[in-house]
């Protein structure tokens, strides 16, 4: 009896000094608000580069409600744990980050700790902007901190307990946050390197291509780009795990980045439309830089493979009668713009269907999504638009459609498919 007491009594203990110890090793000091911006050492140079950073980090995609001006916060991230609102990250002195110095804002990117001394959210993606240069680091700073100023206070993010407690998120860093510049791998070309530093720092595509794990970390190893969501939408693998009918080249890669679109494959479409907006405005030399680098997660050598020859593959011959209810959408909704016929193409690119990694992926939302609500805000204007159908189309005639398209393609109906329509169709309701 008197030993378990002890035991109590000293499990108790160990609880106290533990939480006591956590306090202490997870407190950050807040760094002294700077009284102005000092733009003498900002050159002209160094915010050109960090204006292409900024494109290439997506600062302004997530910093920037709908209506809202560029960089002034407000937009509501849905996470697991509950609604996260972005700040305002205008120099203004009140309600942006004015008052930052640059080792307050180094701190926020690489250990996700505002001035303040406040752990920021995940949802931030700083586990990614850790591992930028300094130079680069410096130039981003610069470049926020000679935009215009935004008063505009973003609303407040309040979770449920536990995840209101933000000294919890030094656990979660603990665990999965590696600070350090993207290291060189002396086995690899420069190029790759290159590639690498992009796309692990600042391009960050591994948060939404990399499936997460329950406490939404990053899974790693060979989970690395094999698939995450975003917004309701898959963001495919980009590992030999990939869907697409066609084997991706590097020059697939360099033009879908580049452009928003490849003939071989499909158009940037959903959250993936203002990555590549941003990627679009990068140089050539560093396109070919992260291709390269994603080229080493698939087979490089596979032969790429005849595009014309597999749409005609895919759609000479109707595989079911013409009048069964599935073609009949195919040809009163879709056919126009769709067709495998490219004279036909008038304005906007027309995706090739047959080719589109969507309509071949396991998971049907990507589809899905593209049909409830369209696109209408591509990559870029040049790329066309398509009308949303949500009001248009029920979800048994959705979900007929597009397994009809899977028949035609020769891939396996998706299953439970209607009520996949019906959960998006809900999910995504509160957006219309
Ligand atoms: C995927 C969305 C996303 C992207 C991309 C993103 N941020 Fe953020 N950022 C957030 C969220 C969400 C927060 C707020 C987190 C919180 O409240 O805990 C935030 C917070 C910040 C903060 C802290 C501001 C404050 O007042 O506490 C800074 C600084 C910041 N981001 C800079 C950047 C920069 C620079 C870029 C581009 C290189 C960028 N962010 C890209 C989502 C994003
Ligand atoms: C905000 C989330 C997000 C980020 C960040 C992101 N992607 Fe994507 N990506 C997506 C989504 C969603 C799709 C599917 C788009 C579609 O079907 O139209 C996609 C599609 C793609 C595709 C086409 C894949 C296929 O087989 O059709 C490529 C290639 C790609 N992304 C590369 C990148 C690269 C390179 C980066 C980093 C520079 C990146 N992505 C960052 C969400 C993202
Ligand atoms: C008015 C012309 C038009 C109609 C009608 C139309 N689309 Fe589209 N669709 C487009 C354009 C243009 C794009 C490319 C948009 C962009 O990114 O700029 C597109 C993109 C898509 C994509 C994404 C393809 C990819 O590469 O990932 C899918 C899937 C799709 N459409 C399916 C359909 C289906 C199914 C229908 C019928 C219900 C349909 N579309 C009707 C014009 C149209």
């Amino acid at each position: 009896m008197k030993t378990f007491k002890k035991i109590v009594l000293g499990g108790a203990a160990l609880v106290v000094v533990l939480a006591a110890a956590g306090l202490a090793l997870t407190h950050q000091g807040e760094i002294a608000p700077q009284a102005s911006i000092p733009t003498a050492e900002f050159s002209p140079q160094q915010i050109a580069k960090g204006k292409l950073l900024a494109a290439m980090g997506d600062c302004a995609v997530c910093h920037t409600a709908p209506n809202g001006k560029t960089n002034a916060g407000g937009l509501a991230m849905p996470s697991p744990f509950g609604t996260i609102y972005t700040s305002n990250i205008t120099p203004d002195a009140k309600t942006g980050i004015g008052s930052w110095s640059f080792e307050a804002f180094e701190r926020a990117m690489r250990h996700g700790v505002d001035r303040e001394g406040q752990y920021l959210y995940p949802a931030f993606p700083y586990t990614a902007f850790s591992r930028v240069t300094d130079e680069d680091m410096k130039a981003l700073y610069a470049f926020l901190m000679s935009e215009p100023a935004v008063e505009n206070e973003a609303p407040k993010t309040t979770l449920n307990f536990p995840y209101n407690v933000r000294r919890g998120i030094a656990a979660w860093n603990w665990l999965y946050l590696k600070p350090g510049v993207v290291k060189d791998d002396e086995k690899q070309a420069p190029e790759w390197n290159r590639g690498a530093y992009l796309v692990e720092g600042l391009g960050h595509c591994s948060a939404c291509h990399t499936p997460r794990n329950g406490l939404a970390a990053e899974k790693t190893g060979a989970d690395h780009f094999a698939g995450g969501s975003a917004e309701g939408w898959d963001a495919p693998a980009l590992t030999a795990k990939s869907a697409s009918p066609l084997p991706w080249t590097k020059d697939d890669l360099v033009t879908y980045m580049k452009t928003g679109f490849s003939a071989r494959h499909g158009v940037a479409a959903g959250p993936m439309a203002p990555v590549a907006h941003g990627l679009g405005q990068q140089s050539d030399e560093d396109l070919n830089a992260i291709a390269t680098y994603l080229m080493s997660y698939r087979d490089a050598s596979a032969a790429p493979g005849d595009a014309e020859a597999l749409i005609k593959e895919k759609t000479a011959t109707p595989k079911l009668a013409l009048d069964t209810e599935g073609y009949r959408l195919y040809q009163g909704a879709c056919m126009a713009c769709h067709r495998a016929d490219p004279s036909a193409s008038t304005f906007g690119v027309r995706p090739q269907l047959a080719l589109s990694t969507s309509l071949h992926a396991e998971s049907p939302d990507n589809a899905i999504m593209a049909v409830l609500e369209g696109v209408q805000k591509p990559a870029h204007a040049e790329l066309g638009t398509m009308p949303a159908f949500r009001h248009a189309l029920s979800d048994a005639q959705i979900a007929t459609l597009l397994n009809t398209m899977r028949a035609q393609y020769g891939v396996a109906e998706w299953s439970d498919l209607q009520n996949k329509v019906s959960k998006l169709r809900q999910q995504t309701a509160a957006a219309h």
